[in-house]
């Protein structure tokens, strides 16, 4: 009978390319100008991976950094477990070349598909996992290479995405820290409104669906738009709630970052001030699996979260899923 205990995040790292794509970069490809998207989205610039390169890479160099971040070595890590569906190919689990190439000898590894609420219900699994005590030390990662899955030819969905990788290593924490309630939820009757629509066992590669992009992201991007702005609220009141606070708790959230326009409709609706929300999609537009983790580890070294404060991630995405989760930060 192993004894609950509570976990928490010890150690946060990140990876984004170097090369940068800005609006004005976007306005050569496509019918678009850098006003429509810094007004419609508050992207300014975003980060894609050279050619040749692949999500492990960002992975992997995120891990190590937050492995790093915690004190640890590999060797340390019991479970790895890495959010993406941009996986460097279809199979083995992407999680298994970073296990590999981190060296981490034997350690468990999988991939966790739940679009970009993945990096949260990673968290929430390894909560799991270390209180009860299967495993101690837990890799998550969230990293998507977006530009490889997206249709450089669609104006409504290429000016959104980027390119990078975030990791935490969740362990056994003190009593008073750590995570404090998650709410994970999914509505896969929206399963169509943000999907690749080829390339699976329902419908794999026809010549034809290369030429038409659909190996690429579809997206209604209405219909996601007003499920993450109802879900975002609804989910980060709901996950303070079950741990007995209330949102004016909140020292900070750490949102998916899709679009300033769905963070602005969660600061009116929870009554929070824009300065209690961590927002960098400016740089990296939307990263996927990647944002939150990202977003985490530059709030983290920018000060912006410290021992004590009480912190919420909450995402949304394909599935459709959404994901929140409460923490004390206890580094
Ligand atoms: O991680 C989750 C993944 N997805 C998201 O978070 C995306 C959620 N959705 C959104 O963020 C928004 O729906 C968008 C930013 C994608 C679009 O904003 P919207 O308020 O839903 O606008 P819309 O799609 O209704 O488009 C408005 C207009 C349209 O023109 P008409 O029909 O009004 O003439 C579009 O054709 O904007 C046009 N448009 C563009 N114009 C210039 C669409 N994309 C562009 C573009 N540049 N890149």
């Amino acid at each position: 009978m192993g004894m609950q205990k509570r976990a928490g995040i010890i150690g946060v790292g990140s990876a984004v390319p170097n090369r940068v794509l800005t609006n004005h970069d976007l306005e050569k490809m496509v019918d678009t100008t850098d006003e429509w998207i810094r007004t419609m989205t508050g992207i300014e610039e975003r980060r894609i991976a050279d050619e040749g390169e692949a999500t492990s890479d960002y992975a992997i160099r995120a891990g190590r950094k937050a492995i790093e971040s915690a004190g640890l070595s590999p060797q340390d890590i019991d479970l790895i477990i890495l959010a993406t569906f941009t996986g460097d190919t279809p199979l083995p689990a992407t999680a298994c070349i970073v296990q590999n190439a981190l060296g981490c000898k034997g350690t468990p590894a999988f991939d966790l598909a739940a679009g970009c609420s993945g990096f949260v219900y990673g968290l929430a699994t390894a909560d799991a996992f270390v209180r009860s005590g299967h495993y101690e030390h837990v890799l998550v990662i969230g990293a998507d290479l977006l530009s490889r899955v997206t249709n450089w030819t669609d104006r409504s969905t290429c000016v959104l995405f980027g390119d990078g990788a975030g990791a935490a290593v969740v362990a056994p924490v003190d009593e008073d820290g750590g995570f404090m309630a998650f709410e994970l939820g999914a509505e896969g009757s929206g399963a169509g409104v943000l999907c690749i629509p080829a390339g699976g066992s329902r419908h794999p590669y026809t010549p034809e669906d290369l030429a038409a992009h659909r190996d690429k992201i579809y997206m209604e991007g209405r219909e996601v738009f007003k499920f993450a702005v109802k879900i975002q609220g609804e989910a980060t009141e709901r996950v303070v709630a079950k741990c007995g606070l209330s949102v004016e708790d909140i020292d900070l959230v750490v949102p998916h970052q899709a679009n300033t326009r769905i963070i602005e409709s969660a600061v009116n609706r929870l009554g929070l001030p824009m300065e209690k929300f961590y927002v960098n999609l400016q740089k990296y537009g939307n990263t996927s699996a990647a944002s939150i983790p990202i977003a985490l580890d530059e709030a983290v070294s920018e000060g912006k979260i410290k021992k004590g404060d009480i912190i919420v991630t909450v995402g949304f995405g394909a599935g459709l899923t959404w994901a929140a989760g409460v923490m004390k930060w206890v580094f």
